[in-house]
């Protein structure tokens, strides 16, 4: 019978399709995510056959060598700059994750945080709550309107693509795009416009926002440099990988009103956060929980169940990276 190991509780139902396929399935008890040594040292305790880990786990070479027996970690996410890929293939270890049932849901996050940050929806709660509100006045916490504004889309791929949809046909809002190739489907449904380089992307947009995976390539893709390049007017929001950005340069920039504001539902060392950038008024903060809805998260949990189903059957797994 294989042995599964699963790195913090996750929904119930994956869970149960993996006991229900009377594989012997062990929940790591803690509250909260596991250190890399207590992960080695569960990792230990019997000879698993599969792990479904969180990206909240580094899966490297010393997580690889304290469980030989591992040949699959399916992620319980779609990013997965949290495991070594490249050791993992050396390896012949799978990888998988948990790509499309989440692009939905974070692309309304993504959403909800720009009308967050343009309305001044967040600053004006903690305005109201703080009872500084003492009557309407005509020039009280002025926003930005969305339509006919350029929303500036970094990354065409899923979540990206869903995005600029809702923005465009909900809000009509101008789209302009850059990724590493051209996508005509994207330009097709939301009419997007394709730039050959983020620049020109920083210059023209009204509100960026960043779709791109975390690697070497991309870790702070936004920095001091790339910040100045942004219009006064513009805001900036990311839903992706907080080390895209450098986020102590952005704190600067939003101090001297370089941008208007951000939105960030990720952070470069989270949880913790750059200096000075919860005293902001011009940010707007979420929890890393852009895919946190109920209906994905049992999905999520799902998905990671069957690929690791797949793989103990002996098939290739859907979602292999
Ligand atoms: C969440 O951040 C994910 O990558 O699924
Ligand atoms: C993830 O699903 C993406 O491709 O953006």
């Amino acid at each position: 019978m294989a042995k599964i190991f699963i790195t913090r509780k996750i929904p119930e139902v994956g869970i149960k399709m993996l006991r229900d396929k009377g594989y012997e399935v062990d929940v790591s008890e803690k509250d909260g995510a596991l250190t890399k040594e207590e992960l080695i040292k569960a990792l230990h305790k019997k000879k698993y056959d599969a792990i479904l880990c969180l990206l909240t786990d580094i899966i490297d070479a010393d997580v690889y060598d304290a469980a030989p027996s591992v040949k699959i970690f399916a992620n319980y996410a779609v990013g997965f700059n949290n495991i070594d890929t490249e050791e993992a293939k050396k390896r012949g270890i799978v990888i998988t994750n948990t790509p499309e049932v989440l692009t939905e849901t974070v692309a309304e996050h993504t959403a909800a945080m720009i009308l967050a940050v343009v309305a001044r929806i967040a600053e004006g709660d903690r305005f109201t709550r703080a009872g500084k509100y003492d009557g309407w006045a005509p020039m009280l916490l002025l926003g930005m309107n969305l339509k006919g504004k350029t929303l500036g889309v970094v990354g065409a791929g899923r979540i990206g693509f869903v995005t600029a949809n809702i923005m465009s046909a909900g809000f009509g809002m101008n789209i302009i795009y850059f990724d590493i190739k051209k996508n005509e489907k994207f330009e097709k449904k939301t009419k997007a416009e394709f730039r050959e380089n983020i620049e020109d992307i920083l210059r023209e947009a009204d509100i960026v926002t960043l779709h791109i995976p975390l690697l070497d390539s991309t870790r702070h893709l936004i920095n001091e440099e790339k910040l100045k390049i942004m219009k006064p007017t513009a805001y900036l929001i990311n839903s992706s990988r907080g080390a895209v950005i450098d986020e102590s340069a952005l704190v600067a920039a939003l101090r001297k009103k370089q941008i208007a504001g951000a939105a960030l539902d990720v952070y470069e060392n989270e949880p913790k956060l750059a200096d000075g950038l919860a005293e902001l008024e011009n940010v707007v903060l979420t929890p890393h929980i852009a895919s946190a809805t109920m209906e994905t998260r049992g999905k999520m949990s799902e998905i990671a169940a069957l690929n690791i189903i797949a793989f103990l059957k002996g098939n290739i797994p859907p979602n292999a990276v």
